[in-house]
């Protein structure tokens, strides 16, 4: 009789009871292991396919949206309103070399954010990401401005969106430097005025109201390139485009990011998921912005990092990897948005002389070679920010069902 039962009867509860042992063991490595956690947004997925290695190809279907159908895009970035004439930086699509980008599904991002919250914190390339994300949204469902509800602050960088039918509340917060500062010009917005960093503090704009946010999207990095003088503990530590010099001094950046990264790690009760987009770059060619430089290509550049200033923003770009990745082995749910490469190929994307309704005391001469023209490459970016939400995601489930 016994004959009769399978080998194989005995080997399950052998296997149950071994993973009884040894599943203390296994999650304790998943716990100890920092990399192993914060491998967070790194599985077999990622590892096999490096989704921000790649190049743009021709993809002849019409953007996800357009002017006429989304109401949400500012004069700033809607070239084809401003009379942008071409279309072929329209007809691109970003391919990872080993693997396929999904196109951005509203409705799974929509579900994905159910009942939660999102907050997109630094300067105006966070804003240009959420206006994209706000047209995409938009094709399924309705986002409404609740900006008053927060604040009377009439600054187009803090506003509120809410989506009823997902309970889903995004909203934008400026901070520029994410550390404090104070500008010597009172509005803010001069191009000259040296910037007072305060190294060591995060700027209360978004420190102070980030706690409860499921999601954090920091991108900033621009205003980096102006005369700034650098303080900690009240004394001034080092400058950039001071006295005579007019040397660039990545310190007060590099400090900048470890100070805000450590803020949110630290932060009592925040339980979300941050994210990094990685330094945009600009293409100011044939001179600087303000000497008549523009950026008129209609293709992108077939390699990487070719572009004017190229090495510039690779420094920059390395020191937020470095410390994006040292707040993420700390035990920070980080992911990194890595947008450096494939945008520095974009020369065609930005507004450029299209770039009508900008601050209204800037010459209109001036080309916009920093932001990206809406619908355009910048829809890309929250493509990756939906990829890299849906493996989080998975992650998540997987490890709730490894607790059953
Ligand atoms: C969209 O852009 C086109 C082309 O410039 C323009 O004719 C049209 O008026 C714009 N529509 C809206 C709603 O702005
Ligand atoms: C909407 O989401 C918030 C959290 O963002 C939650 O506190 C609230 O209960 C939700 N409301 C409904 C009606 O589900
Ligand atoms: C900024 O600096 C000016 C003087 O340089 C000072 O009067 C002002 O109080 C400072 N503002 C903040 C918020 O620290
Ligand atoms: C800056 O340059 C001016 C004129 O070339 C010179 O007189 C001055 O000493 C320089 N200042 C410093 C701090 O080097
Ligand atoms: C692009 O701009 C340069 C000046 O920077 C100009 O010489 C060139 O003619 C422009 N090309 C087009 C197609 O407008």
């Amino acid at each position: 009789m016994s004959g009769s039962i399978p080998k194989g009867a005995f080997l399950l509860p052998l296997t149950l009871f071994l993973i009884v042992l040894l599943l203390p063991l296994f999650r304790n490595f998943i716990q100890s292991s920092p990399k192993t956690y914060a491998s967070n947004l790194e599985t077999k997925e990622t590892r096999r396919c490096n989704i921000f290695s790649g190049n743009w190809v021709p993809y002849p279907k019409e953007p996800y949206y357009n002017n006429e159908t989304c109401p949400f895009i500012l004069d700033q970035i809607n070239c084809i309103k401003n009379g942008r004439p071409d279309r072929d930086f329209l007809k691109l699509r970003w391919k990872p070399h080993h693997c396929e980008l999904p196109l951005f599904d509203a409705t799974q991002f929509l579900e994905l954010v159910r009942g939660k919250s999102m907050a997109f914190v630094g300067d105006s390339m966070g804003r240009n990401q959420l206006e994209s994300l706000l047209c995409l949204i938009n094709t399924v469902a309705h986002p409404e401005d609740i900006t008053e509800k927060y604040t009377s602050n009439d600054n187009i960088f803090f506003r509120w969106w809410f989506v009823p039918d997902y309970n889903f509340t995004v909203t934008t917060m400026w901070s520029p430097f994410l550390v404090k500062f104070n500008d010597s010009d009172p509005t803010g917005r001069g191009f000259y005025s040296a910037t007072k960093l305060y190294l060591e503090e995060a700027d209360e704009a978004w420190r102070s109201k980030i706690k409860d946010f499921d999601f954090v999207v920091f991108s900033t990095g621009q205003w980096f390139f102006r005369p700034l003088t650098f303080y900690e503990k009240g004394q001034v530590v080092g400058c950039q485009k001071c006295e005579n010099s007019t040397e660039l001094n990545y310190y007060g950046y590099k400090k900048a990011f470890q100070t805000a990264f450590r803020t949110i790690r630290k932060l009592e009760g925040f339980k979300g998921l941050a994210f990094l987009v990685t330094h945009s770059p600009e293409h100011f060619e044939n001179g600087a912005w303000n000497e008549g430089g523009t950026c008129n290509r209609t293709k992108p550049f077939e390699e990487k990092g070719v572009y004017e200033n190229g090495d510039i923003v690779e420094a920059l770009h390395q020191i937020q990897v470095e410390e994006f990745n040292a707040a993420r082995e700390k035990g920070l749910r980080f992911g990194l948005i890595d947008i450096t490469d494939a945008m520095g190929m974009r020369a065609d994307a930005h507004p450029g002389r299209f770039r009508l309704g900008g601050n209204n005391n800037n010459n209109l001469n001036v080309n916009d070679c920093v932001h990206w023209c809406s619908p355009g490459a910048v829809d890309t970016w929250n493509e990756f920010l939906l990829y890299l939400m849906k493996l989080e995601a998975e992650i998540q489930h997987k490890h709730k069902g490894n607790m059953l």
